[in-house]
């Protein structure tokens, strides 16, 4: 009997010390003291061999065991509970989170978004044209007839086997196509793509992008075209000095070419400029009178000016990129160069 006494002490020692807030552990507990064949079950089980003197000792020890190890199985699986809770909103909130790739645009779209706003601010608005265009918007109305020996200077993709029906060589074209459909004042811009049959090389390509601007009005003049162009330029490239030489374009009258003062001051500058110090940036002039006649716009009442810019070149210049095939290639280690602008 003091043996079983000194058991049960033993076992109530075990379930005092028991602590843990593991689920699998406190359920080992639970069986073992309390489940079907557990000790206390088994201790029960030979109460009734106690002699009857000492039941009531006896009695005692085993419901302060069993009172206890009830106690703490309620306590082990509280603090369980309130643990496994109490991770659930453990979260840390302010940890970073996984990075979500988004996607980039495109150093072009960069650009002539860029273009477009510092155009947007001084009233230009956006006007569009046909990638597919015909003869007479791309070449006749701009005065560039069947046989002018300047259409050689844009070698055209024909479509099919129709010699009217062509990939607009400029964006001079949708120049044609606004001045039909708008009445003046006209202040519009018009970027897009074009397309020339010409070799593909790390300074040329068959396609890409050009930046059209036409402003028409009454006492529109050379002076007015000179000072858009050094407010863009200042604006776009932070440069403040620009010459216009004179050049021929069928479509305007006087033409002039744009140079901006680049300068000199690293090797890049000089690869670039070829030592000169100037870049030619694009190509402008006085809208011809016989364009506006053309678009039924009277030369005696309005004039105009226009100009146009490869968005390629000036990309590649803003962003020191020497090969415009990288524009068409598509490669995810270029373009994430430009993510974090635009
Ligand atoms: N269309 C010309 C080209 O593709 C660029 C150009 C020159 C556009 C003078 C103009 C302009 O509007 O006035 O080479």
């Amino acid at each position: 009997m003091e043996q079983m006494i000194e058991q049960i002490k033993t076992h109530l020692a075990e379930v005092e010390a028991f602590q843990s807030s593991d689920p699998e552990e406190i359920e080992h507990f639970r069986i073992k003291f309390l489940g079907k064949k557990g000790i206390l079950t088994s201790l029960f089980a030979a109460f009734k061999d106690v002699p009857n003197d000492q039941k009531k000792t006896f009695g005692q020890q085993l419901n302060t065991l069993k009172v206890a190890a009830n106690n703490k199985l309620e306590e082990s699986k509280k603090t369980s509970g309130s643990k496994a809770k109490a991770s659930t909103t453990s979260i840390d909130y302010t940890r970073p989170g996984q990075p979500i790739e988004v996607g980039a645009l495109h150093p072009i779209s960069i650009l002539r978004n860029q273009v477009i706003d510092i155009f947007s601010q001084i009233g230009f608005s956006l006007s569009a044209g046909p990638e597919i265009e015909d003869d007479w918007h791309n070449f006749t109305a701009l005065n560039l007839p069947e046989h002018h020996p300047a259409r050689d200077m844009q070698d055209t993709f024909f479509v099919q086997t129709n010699p009217d029906i062509l990939l607009r060589t400029h964006t001079s074209s949708v120049q044609v196509r606004h001045m039909e459909t708008n009445r003046p004042p006209i202040r519009t811009l018009s970027p897009g793509r074009v397309f020339r049959n010409e070799d593909i090389s790390p300074r040329s390509h068959c396609v890409f992008h050009q930046l059209e601007g036409l402003y028409i009005d009454k006492n529109v003049s050379f002076a007015d075209l000179k000072q858009t162009l050094l407010y863009f330029i200042k604006s776009l490239f932070g440069k403040s000095k620009i010459r216009l030489r004179p050049s021929y374009f069928p479509f305007t009258e006087p033409s002039a070419e744009v140079d901006i003062y680049w300068g000199l001051e690293t090797e890049a500058d000089y690869r670039i400029t070829k030592g000169t110090g100037w870049l030619e940036i694009m190509g402008c002039g006085m809208v011809d009178p016989q364009v506006l006649t053309n678009c039924n716009i009277n030369p005696d009442e309005y004039a105009g000016y226009a100009f146009g810019m490869g968005l390629e070149r000036m990309a590649m210049l803003l962003y020191g990129i020497d090969d415009i095939r990288m524009f068409y290639e598509n490669d995810i280690r270029f373009l994430q160069q430009f993510s974090s602008m635009g």
